[in-house]
């Protein structure tokens, strides 16, 4: 499913004028079936307003823009918000926070049963399984545990298992990495980038760290006081010395290290990937030998 948004608009507590106040203020953009999109931006640039408008958790508001995301038209009174959320997954920021049954197991069924009050107690069963087997928990280890026993990388895992146990298209994540010491980091995004390739065919992601939006998206969004100023690939971005210095990003390692080399001299042409950069230094090194 394609996502595509037209200048969406959004005021909050719009019906009292006092309180009145604009988080979005004319967003644009094209999100692709396949990609691991990010939204980057200071605190307060509007990118949480922004994705909780993705799976109707806030409603496109009158003369507002549009949002088209497949066959759902969210700007038509009639859309099915229910089966939108099944595609559509969100995971917010710390979302151990949310965890709440006595065990991993009834946690993981709960936000199934929310979705498919169809489905056998049996098949309950064998997708809460095959879900927390996705994240890389063992099931008939950790079933009966209760949620607020386990550790925090473990937590995230089980949060993650209750948003794909619903088998969504988008998976929609706000700070996914928040939090975690730099193992359950890395481990995390591991599974992230398992589940794009098997399973979840787009991921949007929100996010402060630079080097995550570099290593990881196909393209990304730069937010600023509720608008978007540019959208484009990490390399695209993270080149664009004026936007950074507007957006007040951070700019990846990588970056970083580009720049540092063209002041000596050395012009490194990579995507800013650890592996591209890496490359891009050796063919820059044998260049120089020639
Ligand atoms: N429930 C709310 N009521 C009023 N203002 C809000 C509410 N939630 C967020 N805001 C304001 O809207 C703006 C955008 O917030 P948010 O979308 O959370 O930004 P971000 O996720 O980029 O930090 C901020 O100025 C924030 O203070
Ligand atoms: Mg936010």
């Amino acid at each position: 499913m394609e996502i595509t948004v037209k200048d969406l608009k959004f005021t909050y507590s719009a019906k009292t004028k006092s309180l009145a106040f604009r988080a979005l203020k004319g967003v644009s953009v094209n999100i692709g079936e396949g990609e691991i999109f990010g939204i980057i931006g200071k605190t307060g640039s509007g990118k949480s307003t922004f994705i909780q408008h993705l799976n109707g958790l806030i409603k496109v508001q009158k003369d507002a823009g549009s949002i088209v995301i497949g066959e759902y038209d969210l700007t038509d009174k009639k859309c099915d918000y229910r089966s939108l959320r099944a595609k559509i997954g969100m995971m917010f920021q710390y979302p151990e926070h949310q965890l709440f049954a006595e065990t991993v197991e009834g946690d993981v069924a709960f936000a199934l049963k929310n979705f498919a009050p169809e489905l056998s107690d049996g098949e309950i069963e064998s997708r809460v399984k095959d879900a927390l087997a996705l994240t890389g928990l063992n099931y008939d280890l950790i079933k009966n545990s209760s949620p607020f026993d386990l550790s925090g990388g473990q937590k995230r895992r089980v949060a993650i298992a209750g948003v794909i146990v619903a088998k969504p298209e988008i998976l929609i994540l706000d700070e996914p990495a928040a939090g975690l010491d730099p193992k359950g980091k890395r481990e995390f995004l591991e599974l992230l980038l398992r589940l794009h390739k098997d399973f979840v065919k787009t991921i949007i992601i929100v996010s402060h760290d630079m080097n995550l939006v570099a290593e990881y998206c196909t393209n990304a969004a730069v937010f600023a006081d509720g608008k978007i100023l540019s959208c484009g690939t990490p390399k695209e971005i993270f080149s664009d010395k004026s936007l950074i210095e507007e957006s007040g990003l951070n700019v990846p390692l990588t970056a970083f290290l580009v720049e540092k080399l063209k002041e000596k001299g050395v012009l490194i042409d990579c995507d800013l990937t650890v592996d591209g950069f890496i490359d891009g230094v050796c063919r820059a090194l044998n260049l120089k030998g020639e």
